[in-house]
């Protein structure tokens, strides 16, 4: 009897479980009123809607579940099935060339980082991600980033001994250093406490990261360097990705380009939409250097380039160089 009510009882329970929705636990470091944070929202309805609600999207933002390391890790043991981390963040699984990133003034605009992305190193690069179960998906952007600190930077030598947060990349320690300054590699969330009780005294990131972290109120002063520009990889877990039902993922892939195409089309408006802010605001003196000052950025950051050499392949860097309008010399 007990044996004939459990085999009744069977085909309902499974039904009951093949009904229950895949959930997709999509991690990230930055405010949800960023570039990043719409466009996972956008990818949540698109992606629930596509697959008919066979999917369930959980945004979880601002280092919310994990920081920027600990969401990498959380990613691989497949504890969350996707990130939106920045490329500098993607050489501990990737190799020592998603670095290349983060060489200052590599990029002189926002289509020559497309140009790059979209094309044959962009591919080439997430298929590196694979040897570590990672699969990448798409790429997205966020924009240029400034300088920003509790004191005036105004040339080169305003960096000396100021303790100046940086991602985990090796890339962005050397550019603290060759500015004399001491760079710290802290996660995102950590910047604002630690500007407040002064373990750091500035940071680099693009306008729109730095208001959304209500830094503004702690830094007063920010500078338009403009020197290096910050995107991201959309990555997911690969075994969860090849173990969904291939219409599932199709649906899925659909919802990520149309997301792509919105997150790129919205991410330069928000950076000047956060320098409007915190103009409008008035508590930051911006300073925007001339065309002699950024050249002395440019002569204090070359050495950068012959020390990373030693670990980022020759050969790409003078590849993305090419891709510019007029190939910068360093
Ligand atoms: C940072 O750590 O500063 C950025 O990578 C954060 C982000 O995801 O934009």
């Amino acid at each position: 009897m007990a044996l004939a009510l459990a085999a009744t009882l069977l085909p309902t329970a499974q039904a009951a479980q093949a009904a229950q929705p895949i959930v997709i636990q999509f991690s990230h470091v930055v405010a949800a009123d960023t570039a990043k944070g719409k466009a996972a929202l956008r990818f949540k309805e698109l992606a629930e809607a596509r697959t008919g609600g066979k999917v369930r999207v959980e945004i979880y933002p601002n280092s919310q579940l994990y920081k920027d390391r600990e969401e990498l890790d959380a990613l691989r043991l497949g504890a969350v099935q996707m990130l939106a981390p920045s490329l500098s963040k993607l050489a501990g699984l990737g190799g020592a060339d998603f670095e290349v990133f983060d060489l200052p003034f590599l990029f002189q605009d926002h289509a020559m980082f497309r140009k790059v992305v979209d094309g044959h190193i962009g591919k080439d690069l997430l298929q590196r991600l694979e040897h570590s179960g990672i699969k990448g998906l798409a790429f997205w952007d966020n924009g240029f980033k400034v300088f920003a600190a509790n004191r005036p930077l105004q040339s080169p030598a305003d960096f000396s001994g100021l303790k100046m947060r940086v991602q985990a990349s090796r890339v962005l320690v050397r550019q603290m250093q060759a500015l004399g300054s001491e760079p710290s590699v802290s996660p995102l969330i950590d910047v604002h406490e630690a500007l407040r009780s002064g373990a750091l005294d500035g940071e680099e990131n693009t306008p729109a990261n730095i208001y959304t972290q209500n830094n503004t109120a702690l830094e007063t002063y920010l500078t338009l360097s403009n020197h290096g520009y910050l995107g991201y990889a959309v990555i997911v877990n690969q075994q969860f990705w090849e173990r969904l039902p291939p219409t599932l993922r199709s649906q899925l892939e659909s919802a990520l380009r149309d997301t792509t195409l919105y997150e790129n089309s919205i991410a330069e408006a928000e950076n000047t939409r956060a320098l409007e802010r915190i103009h409008s605001e008035g508590k930051l003196h911006v300073y925007s250097p001339d065309a002699q000052e950024m050249q002395q950025w440019r002569s204090a950051l070359a050495p950068v380039y012959r020390a990373a050499q030693a670990w980022i392949n020759p050969g790409l860097i003078s590849a993305i160089q090419s891709l510019g309008a007029t190939p910068v010399q360093h």
